[in-house]
């Protein structure tokens, strides 16, 4: 049986110090000290380190319940040597050191069989300073600890491990010893030797003798940890001496191609590693806040606290729109030249895409501003990427992606996000199949897929099945690769942005909806495109104002493409004023200001031909029924069951927990409007399943409620609409995010 009463911590140096006072802290342990520098013992006495300094190390070990060691890592194997006998059965044996690969075998040559109460560990914090002076009682707090078990370690012996370095603040990770040590050196020895380097090469420059002088933040922050202990790091690069060497070769081939691309000027190679790094910088910041998208599902602690009332007056823009914004990086980055992108969603979705691209080595600037500029390499200048593709919650970056992946001569794997991994890929990777192509879907047809390259593909004359403008443009993109003719007959019509972004980029396709095609091995040129603002974004807006007596809003510069208006036909047929003003074409996509004002709603059957032109703004439209006057019927949307949530499910729970006559159906829902009523809805708690148009669409019903709204998982609204809140508050609506 493991216990940790006493603690012993052998080196009294900032790591041994720190741990010593973070467990004095706790309250619950006797924390003992040894050092061999008499004069570290007495400061950690005299500083409340320590409870009690050992003088006989020996002594002191034999008794212990556990023993820290806290020495340089190659004063580690000859202190286990010398330990060795002191050790009971039940002692737990274990150590701090950066490289854990020597402590381990040092621990099997002394041992043998090392003991059940031997467990390697390493926390991941430290500081440029050292010795007991630089004791730092918060050293630990919120870092992680790594354990490195070995097949021999008791896993009580483990636990109790884990428990003491909870107790000094950190989070705890298991890894085995030789990831541990390969990590490390990419992590945190390689940055050490890059410091320790540069400096002396500058210090030891004669002719530069006062450069210090000179130098600002960016020397500073680069070189802080030169200022390190050398024989700690001394005994780190010999004792981790391979991964060291591997991680620093690697270094010096990516140092290399950047020297080369001065030599040669080669603006399109220093951007790409520029902006691939600041991209991963940016990452690694927000890992270091807590807030990175993920793969664990996003944050699930965003919720919306929407009080009852509100107005909706003014003039606002909203942000870009989705589809396009996917379908630029992905064109601009296979055409000739560069493309220049203004109005780009800076949403999590189009931002899977934009990675994507990056990891498949395209350079992409930006976005600033909504901003980006693409570096096409041309339809053959992918490169593989370095892992699979994780897209995310995104249903278009998968799907779309999937058709252009079959043409390519790499394997690739793209996974998303817990509630993109639950959606059907059949649909894309049947056709995709029908063309040659090789791909493998997960249990079930859902993602993971897994296209594998080299494959000749084929073109095919492709019935779409259902109506979903994914899946035609997957096939029209894989039809880029194919040999002959791509042709895809569409069931009703869907959106035609890649049809159209196409024929902008110079590459033809042919025909008129519901049959498009294409040839294959043509070329895509680089070309400008403008983004408009996403009708699906300004439908919250729409309906927003639609259902708020005294409402007068006005949205500019809103995409009214005709197969993406259904929401406009809908609103108008229910009795919506709506006015379509100053249309104009942008780049190939026709764009309004929309000008909306209270009217009475009257319930309607939906005309089926507008749900595809509507599909993303059933949610929303679903609130408007509950206000409108009489019953609402909706059929053939049986799509809305497979989007980022079952959402006529959704809805449908949504809308009864605030009071609503809503009964589901498979392919719609029957809804009882409340008008005449000032208060249409009561208020209560909405499951959103993390679906960001279910979130927005509830917020909604906010303003004409009698009671609060809670919507919980409202996260993922940064999916397609980055500061919904803001704008939502902007115009008069009353609702707070709120992270728990
Ligand atoms: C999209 C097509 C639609 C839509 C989605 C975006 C696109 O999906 O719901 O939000 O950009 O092509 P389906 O094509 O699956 O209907």
């Amino acid at each position: 049986m493991f216990k940790s009463d006493n603690i012993l911590i052998v080196g009294l140096g900032l790591i041994g110090g720190s741990l010593a006072a973070a467990l004095r802290r706790a309250g619950h342990y006797q924390v003992w000290g040894y050092d061999r520098d008499a004069d570290s013992m007495a400061q950690a006495v005299r500083d409340g380190v320590i409870d009690i300094a050992q003088q006989d190390l020996h002594a002191a070990v034999a008794s212990a319940d556990v023993v820290v060691l806290a020495v340089p890592v190659k004063a580690m194997e000859s202190l286990i040597e010398e330990l060795a006998p002191y050790l009971r059965a039940e002692t737990l044996l274990t150590d701090v050191g950066s490289v854990k690969g020597n402590v381990v075998a040092a621990a099997y040559r002394v041992f043998g069989t090392p003991p059940g109460g031997f467990v390697p560990g390493h926390p991941i914090a430290g500081s440029e300073r050292s010795g007991i002076g630089a004791v730092n009682i918060d050293l630990f707090v919120e870092h992680k600890f790594i354990i490195t078990p070995l097949p021999e370690s008791d896993p009580q012996a483990v636990a109790v491990l884990a428990k003491i370095w909870t107790d000094a603040g950190s989070d705890i990770l298991t890894m085995d010893v030789a990831r541990h040590d390969a990590v490390l050196a990419a992590t945190s020895h390689l940055p050490h030797i890059l410091a320790f380097s540069l400096v002396d090469t500058l210090a030891s420059d004669a002719e530069n003798k006062d450069i210090f002088r000179y130098a600002a933040g960016g020397f500073r922050d680069f070189t802080r940890v030169s200022g390190s202990d050398p024989v700690m790091w001394h005994d780190v690069f010999i004792t981790n001496r391979d991964a060291c060497l591997k991680t620093l070769d690697q270094f010096t081939e990516g140092l290399n191609v950047m020297r080369q691309a001065i030599v040669d000027g080669d603006s399109q190679t220093m951007l790409g590693i520029m902006t691939r790094a600041r991209v991963a910088r940016h990452h690694f910041e927000k890992i270091l806040a807590g807030t990175a998208y993920t793969e664990e599902d996003m944050s699930s602690k965003t919720n919306f606290d929407v009080a009852p009332g509100g107005q909706v007056q003014g003039r606002i823009r909203v942000p870009g729109d989705k589809s396009i914004s996917h379908r630029s990086i992905m064109l601009g980055a296979l055409a000739q030249g560069t493309t220049h992108i203004s109005g780009f969603l800076e949403g999590e979705d189009a931002l899977a895409t934009l990675q994507a691209f990056r990891d498949m080595g395209v350079v992409i600037e930006g976005p600033v501003d909504g901003k980006v500029t693409v570096h096409g390499v041309g339809l053959h200048g992918l490169q593989a990427p370095p892992g699979p593709l994780y897209v995310g919650n995104s249903g278009t970056t998968i799907r779309l992606l999937s058709g252009l992946m079959a043409g390519q001569q790499f394997d690739v794997e793209i996974s998303g996000d817990v509630s993109l991994n639950k959606r059907p890929m059949g649909r894309v990777a049947n056709p995709l199949r029908a063309m040659g192509a090789k791909v493998e879907t997960g249990d079930g047809g859902t993602p993971p897929l897994k296209i594998f390259g080299g494959q000749q593909l084929n073109g095919i004359n492709y019935q779409l099945p259902m109506a979903s403008a994914q899946v035609k443009s997957c096939v029209l993109l894989a039809g880029l690769y194919a040999q002959g003719e791509t042709k895809v007959t569409e069931p009703a019509p869907t959106r035609d942005h890649t049809e159209r972004m196409l024929n902008g980029f110079g590459y033809q396709v042919a025909g008129m909806a519901p049959t498009r095609s294409l040839v294959g091995g043509g070329q895509l040129t680089a070309t400008d495109i403008d983004v408009p603002s996403d009708i699906s974004s300004a439908t919250f807006f729409l309906v927003a104002a639609a259902i708020t007596p005294g409402s007068d809003l006005l949205i500019e510069h809103v995409g009214m493409n005709p197969t993406r208006v259904g929401v406009i036909n809908i609103l108008r047929l229910m009795g919506a004023d709506l006015e379509v003003s100053n249309p104009r074409d942008v780049g190939g996509e026709p764009v309004a200001d929309l000008h909306i004002r209270y009217a009475p709603l009257k319930g309607i059957h939906v005309p089926e031909e507008q749900v595809a032109l509507g599909i993303d703004e059933f949610p929303a439209l679903m609130i408007a029924a509950a206000c409108a006057e009489g019953t609402t019927v909706v059929t053939g949307a049986e799509e809305l069951r497979v989007k980022e949530s079952d959402r006529i499910q959704s809805m449908v729970d949504g809308l009864i927990t605030l009071g609503i006559d809503i009964e589901g159906t498979p392919d719609g829902a029957i809804i009882q409007g409340k008008s005449g009523q000032s208060s249409v809805f009561g208020g209560g708690e909405i499951v959103t399943h993390h679906d960001h148009r279910i979130a927005m669409s509830f917020t909604l019903a906010g303003l004409r409620a009698s009671a609060p709204i809670k919507v919980l998982d409202c996260a993922h609204v940064a999916t397609s609409f980055p500061g919904f809140v803001e704008l939502a508050t902007s115009v008069g609506m009353q609702v707070t995010s709120v992270e728990e």
